[in-house]
């Protein structure tokens, strides 16, 4: 009896471990670019997982190999788009993080980008439909605000959406209002939370700093607000055209693909991030989308925070937040239908 049971014991060990290595590809779409690069060296770092998939339409080849020297234990491959290679990137995909596309330069908006990257995004999504329809999708590329619902459209017109599965990576906005706000209080950032919401972009990237128990004057309140609104912008004019965050980029990226493993491999609970996410919370007000705090599980996401009490001012900012969000979603929606 004994005997028997320990015999199912290990089966049944075997069966996990077998399953949880197969669970954990993770694969970077773009890997090759300035986000891509870090991103995917930062992942290799990440015990959870098992087979790093890079892919990008040039010089996958070298990035893959440069990190496949690192000795951790998954194994590292790249692929371009010669040979199906965008197939193999994803076939058995666990979590999918995409930085493909075009970023930025002085004066340009994020919504300028939408001409180049929609298209971008809508044929990696359609690949995804196709190769691995139950991974993760984590979807940096900008507009995120109309990225995530073109996503989103065409796995619906693939049948495969699953809404718990698909997140907008806003990680950079709580990021910096961190370090912002651990600035302004000189305090370490770590005991400076920011709670987030809305979208990512301007006046859609609303801060609840009523929330982070630290008060403020008026000039402090409306210098931070702005600054992490406009975070980015700060970064494209010190690159001078040469593009925009890639490093703290890379930094967010990491740190919420990490807490989707945690949440869906590592079987870790109570797992909270900001993401943009197929959300409830406006869409009396006709937008269908909404960044806020979001507990992941073992299944994705698992339940979307409200965004609590709120003060005045932040009423405002949502305001204004609203019907900026629910134009760029349209325009995202209207994309692929
Ligand atoms: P980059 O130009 O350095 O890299 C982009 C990479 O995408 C390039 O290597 C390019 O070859 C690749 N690419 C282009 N088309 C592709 C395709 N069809 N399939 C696969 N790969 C493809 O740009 P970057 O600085 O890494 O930025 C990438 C995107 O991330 C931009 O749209 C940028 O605006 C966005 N971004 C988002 C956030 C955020 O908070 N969500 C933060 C920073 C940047
Ligand atoms: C950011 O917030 O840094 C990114 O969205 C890139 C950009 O264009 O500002």
């Amino acid at each position: 009896m004994f005997a028997a049971s320990r015999i199912a014991s290990v089966a049944s060990k075997r069966a996990f471990s077998t399953s949880a290595a197969n669970l954990s590809k993770v694969a970077v779409l773009g890997a090759a670019g300035g986000i891509g690069q870090p991103l995917s060296l930062l992942m290799k770092q990440n015990p959870h997982v098992t087979e790093l998939s890079l892919y990008d339409i040039v010089n996958t080849p070298g990035v893959a190999a440069d990190i496949s020297h690192i000795n951790t234990n998954s194994t590292v491959k790249g692929y371009t788009a010669e040979n199906d290679g965008l197939k193999s990137a994803l076939e058995g995909a666990h979590v999918v993080i995409i930085p493909a596309g075009v970023p930025r330069k002085p004066g340009m908006t994020r919504d300028d980008l939408f001409n180049t990257n929609a298209s971008i995004v809508r044929d990696l999504a359609e690949a995804s439909a196709k190769y691995c329809p139950d991974a993760h999708f984590l979807i940096i590329s900008n507009p995120v605000n109309s990225t995530v619902p073109i996503f989103a459209e065409t796995l619906k017109k693939a049948g495969v959406f699953n809404p718990k599965k698909l997140y907008g990576v806003t990680t950079l906005d709580v990021v910096r209002a961190s370090r912002f706000v651990a600035e302004v209080k000189g305090k370490d950032p770590k005991d400076c939370k920011v709670t987030v919401v809305g979208g990512h972009s301007g006046v859609t990237i609303v801060p609840l700093l009523s929330q982070t128990g630290e008060s403020f004057t008026k000039e402090q309140l409306d210098a931070l607000t702005h600054r992490i609104q406009f975070g980015g912008d700060e970064v494209v004019q010190a690159k001078n055209g040469t593009g925009s965050a890639t490093l703290s980029m890379a930094f967010a990226g990491a740190r919420f693909a990490s807490s989707v493993l945690d949440a869906t491999v590592g079987g870790k609970k109570g797992v909270v991030e900001p993401s943009f996410v197929q959300s409830d919370l406006f869409k009396d007000q006709g937008v269908e989308y909404f960044s806020s705090n979001i507990e992941l599980g073992p299944n994705g996401v698992e339940k979307i925070n409200g965004l609590g009490e709120i003060s005045d001012y932040e009423k405002e900012l949502i305001s204004k937040a609203v019907p900026e969000l629910k134009k760029n979603i349209t325009k995202g929606n209207s994309f692929v239908q």
